[in-house]
């Protein structure tokens, strides 16, 4: 089924000028990038995304890593998008990601792992209505 999906190029990665990468990669795999932006998140902005961590002990880690710097957000397309940029993206913690996924070849820690992807539907349709309105997203 053609599904979409929030992907973003994290902090560390757009620091290490990996945006083309993550783009080749889900573009070799099938997908199509749909919507896509450069932004930079605030304290609020990152708190409210990953909100379903709040409670978690990185989660102050967590928001300033991601208000760190600039931020690509993409809205990514496809058949099983959801599943294919998971599998592409790896393991959250690089040591364990398979080898070729990218947070295998380019991240350097279980934080600093320079790319997001949504973990399933519901998420999928709340994260890409966090970034992107409607008039941004072309019509199905
Ligand atoms: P993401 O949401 O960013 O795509 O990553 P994920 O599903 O693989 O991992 P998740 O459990 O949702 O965690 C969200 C992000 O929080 C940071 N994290 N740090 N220090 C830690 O133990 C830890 N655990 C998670 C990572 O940046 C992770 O991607
Ligand atoms: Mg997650």
């Amino acid at each position: 089924m053609s599904e979409r999906t929030l992907s973003i190029v994290k902090p560390d990665g757009v620091e290490k000028n990996l945006v083309g990468e993550v783009i080749r990669r889900f573009e070799k795999a099938g997908l199509r990038v749909v919507a896509l932006k450069m932004t930079r998140l605030d304290e609020r902005g990152a708190a409210g995304f990953y909100a379903v961590h709040r409670e978690r002990p990185f989660f102050g880690s967590l928001v300033a890593f991601m208000t760190s710097g600039p931020i690509v957000p993409m809205v990514i397309e496809g058949e099983g998008a959801i599943g294919k940029v998971r599998q592409l993206m790896g393991a959250t913690d690089p040591a364990k990601a398979e080898s070729g996924t990218l947070r295998r070849d380019f991240a350097d820690s279980v934080e600093r792992n320079i790319v997001h992807g949504s973990d399933g539907p519901d998420t999928a349709r709340f994260e890409i209505g966090y970034f992107f309105s409607a008039l941004e997203i072309p019509p199905r």
